[in-house]
């Protein structure tokens, strides 16, 4: 490990040449790796299909790792149960069917701390503070929220149990512009009140924007890895991955 590595303590999150995949004999992460430390927020990009959502599953134990291990604050969490990672910190946003419809708004955040009910008026109190709009809603039932405000209700209801990394499958997608930026804000506030932000992103350009740092996946590999601002600026990563993106960059030029 490197001296700089050294300095930013132990990744509070790390995926290590992850080898999994759905079924027998199909892999579809080829060694994927990925390191997120204390205080980051992580972006992952990448075409579709790449194995970005598989990647965050086999760190969530929803797919089966052959081979490769992660590790959560140091600790060997690879094969543990869902609802173990869970309770050792790990939040998951899936990229849909991520709240109960018929379930009121508070019915959904205290569904997402039914492992430790006690806590439930302090969790409930810091997600108001964090998401006053769910508050003022809080009676009404998630099925009528609009797509972003079920991000909203989605990521309140993952960190309802202080998770110490929060992995979010593209919270952005499906979003108006203005709703996506909303997004990318709050995200970026929650990763500021001391969670390790992991998030895939279709979205190359912003994320790229916001995040400390960026993987780029190819194939099942982790194929670059750089500051958001070198992947954005790294011709190679352009030319080979991020076409959209030079062009989206591009776009931003003043004219
Ligand atoms: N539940 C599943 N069963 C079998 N194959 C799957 C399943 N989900 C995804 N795949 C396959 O895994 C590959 C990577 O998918 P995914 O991780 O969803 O890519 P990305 O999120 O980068 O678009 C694709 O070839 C996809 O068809
Ligand atoms: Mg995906």
């Amino acid at each position: 490990m490197s001296a700089s590595q050294t300095d930013l303590g132990t990744p509070v999150v790390e995926a290590r040449d992850i080898v999994a995949g759905y079924l027998p004999g199909v892999n579809i992460l080829n060694g994927c790796s990925l390191t997120a430390y204390p205080g980051e927020m992580i972006g992952i990009i990448g075409p579709n299909g790449a194995g970005k959502s598989t990647l965050l599953k086999a760190m969530f134990g929803l797919v089966k790792v052959h081979s490769g291990e992660v590790l959560l604050n140091g600790e060997d969490i690879t094969h543990r149960r869902t609802n173990k990672l869970v309770e050792m910190g790990v939040g998951f946003v899936p990229q849909t069917n991520n709240v109960f419809p018929s379930l009121t708004i508070e019915e959904n955040l205290r569904m997402g701390l039914f492992l430790r009910p006690k806590k439930a008026q302090e969790r409930l109190a810091a997600m108001w503070d964090l998401f006053p709009l769910l508050h003022e809603r809080r009676n009404t039932s998630a099925g009528g929220l609009s797509g972003g405000e079920r991000q909203s209700l989605a990521m309140a209801r993952a960190l309802m149990m202080e998770p110490s990394v929060l992995l979010l499958d593209e919270p952005s997608a499906g979003l108006s512009p203005v709703r996506q930026d909303e997004t990318f804000l709050r995200t970026r506030m929650i990763n500021k009140t001391g969670v390790c932000v992991v998030m895939v992103e279709q979205n190359a350009r912003r994320c790229l924007q916001i995040c400390h740092r960026g993987y780029v996946l190819d194939q099942g590999r982790d194929a670059h890895t750089g500051t958001g601002r070198d992947l954005a600026n790294d011709p190679k990563v352009i030319e080979l991955y991020l076409g959209t993106l030079a062009t989206d960059l591009d776009a931003d030029k003043p004219h």
